[in-house]
């Protein structure tokens, strides 16, 4: 647990992106969540609602922990990237990953998103959600050839391939479905940025994502010569929670002069230009990335090459737009520490844990006192905490806590550890709620075991 406390000083102190938890809560105004109204979530007389329904109502009615998601914000931060990009012709595809849910997927494609998907489940979500194949790029370092048969024969309009293996099964795999398969290739523009976590850099010299740059005009080379294989694009990723403007501006100087040298190798099919997600949100006082300046750098680069642009937004869309809400079980304090004991764990929300993130955390009705505690979860594992040492609400046991900005890679990694029912996800829109997934029961852990399995031999 030390260890822990010790590696989340040691990180704040170092990375630019992420603030020392503590520096900033004792210097900042109290509940900066009233000041980001584009998330939705705003305090009246101090009790903290979401588009001015009740969070306190939800709780009462749905359960406790739940996540609430504020369909206004979503759609404002899909106009607002949609927007910056007005100059050129472009599309947003959400990155499913960052929140999958069938409804919010459906809002998301009422507003004119195409997705990215990175698996056959997304696939059948965004199917479920209403997109058709030419809604759909399909990403992932490791595609099966179940789920390239079913991207083709879904007629997806991509393909983003990231290695020349992959190329090869895909080229035989579309011959046996009789079909062209559309190709982006996914360069690893090997540029440095600067994430909160090195699990969230991706475009990275060395990493496992994309084709290595000096490698890629080989492969676009064989790409050209195969028979169904068709190259209509290149794509990068450079990685997640990125607010500076750098990297993009590096990876996709590289892409275009890639395009130049394909092209002159006889590429005449180029059609798209997908720069991928990684625009930053605002978790505490960090920057999120200046929107209408991220669209000006594009647009200046790519609009005299006339290619359409694609980019993958997951956390952008829908990260500030959801919050975990959780009731105070316990206090206690132990070794003049104090510990407040919620009902949501790592399970629920693994983001603290495992990447050391920081999410504010603040009482849904502010209290006149403030505590130094670690929030922390049920799961029995001295790593399952929200938030450590923090300078929060003196919220005692019954009220409620939100964390704030769940939005993203919140519900969706989400496990049963600890044999704990996945939570309920509440979309809030209009001043109405609904509840869009139904919080797991008891009898759901064990639906898809066996008390004694049916036994076999091996032939
Ligand atoms: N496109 C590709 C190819 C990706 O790999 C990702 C995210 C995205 C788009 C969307 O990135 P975003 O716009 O959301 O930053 N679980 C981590 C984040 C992992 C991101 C993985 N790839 C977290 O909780 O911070």
């Amino acid at each position: 647990m030390l260890e822990v406390r010790r590696q989340i000083r040691r990180r704040g102190s170092l990375g630019k992106s992420i603030l020392s938890p503590l520096a900033v809560e004792a210097g900042s105004p109290l509940h900066m969540v009233s000041e980001t109204a584009e998330s939705g979530f705003t305090r009246d007389n101090g009790i903290l609602s979401c588009d001015g329904v009740s969070l306190e109502g939800i709780a009462d009615a749905v359960g406790t922990p739940v996540y609430v998601y504020s369909i206004a914000a979503i759609e404002s931060q899909y106009r607002r990237l949609d927007a910056a990009l007005g100059g050129i012709p472009h599309r947003l595809h959400y990155s499913v990953k960052a929140s999958s849910n069938l409804a919010i997927l459906n809002r998301l494609r009422m507003c004119g998103a195409g997705v990215d998907i990175v698996s056959g489940g997304e696939m059948y979500r965004a199917q479920a959600a209403g997109f058709s194949g030419s809604d759909i790029v399909f990403s992932g370092v490791g595609k099966t050839e179940r789920e390239m048969k079913e991207a083709l024969t879904l007629g997806v309009l991509m393909i983003n391939v990231e290695s020349e293996d992959e190329l090869d099964v895909l080229d035989r795999v579309a011959g046996e479905v009789g079909k062209k398969a559309p190709v982006a290739l996914r360069v690893n523009p090997e540029v440095m940025v600067d994430t909160p976590h090195p699990y969230t850099q991706t475009g990275v010299k060395g990493m496992k994502f994309g084709i290595p740059f000096d490698e890629t005009l080989v492969v676009a080379g064989r790409a050209l010569r195969m028979n169904n294989i068709e190259l209509v694009g290149l794509d990068m990723h450079v990685g997640s929670q990125i607010s500076q403007f750098e990297p993009y501006e590096i990876g996709l100087g590289r892409l275009l002069q890639l395009k130049i040298d394909i092209e002159r190798a006889g590429a005449r099919s180029l059609r798209y230009l997908d720069i991928g997600g990684g625009l930053a949100v605002s978790y505490d006082s960090e920057h999120p990335i200046d929107v209408m300046e991220f669209g000006r750098v594009v647009t200046r680069l790519v609009a005299p090459t006339g290619l359409k642009v694609l980019v993958e937004p997951g956390r952008f869309l829908v990260g500030n737009a959801g919050i975990l809400l959780t009731r105070v079980l316990y206090r206690k304090r132990s070794g003049g520490k104090e510990f407040i004991i919620v009902d949501a764990g790592m399970n629920d929300l693994i983001r603290p844990s495992h990447y050391n993130a920081y999410h504010r955390i603040e009482g849904v009705r502010s209290t006149a006192g403030r505590v130094t505690a670690d929030i922390v979860g049920p799961i029995c594992e001295s790593g399952d905490f929200l938030g450590l040492e923090r300078v929060v609400d003196d919220v005692p046991p019954g009220e409620l806590i939100a964390v704030l900005s769940a939005g993203a890679y919140g519900f969706v990694m989400a496990s049963n550890y600890n044999s704990r029912p996945r939570i309920p996800e509440v979309i809030v829109d209009n001043g109405r709620y609904g509840v869009v997934t139904e919080r797991e029961t008891y009898s759901d852990l064990v639906r898809k075991e066996r008390l004694a399995p049916e036994w076999r031999k091996v032939q």
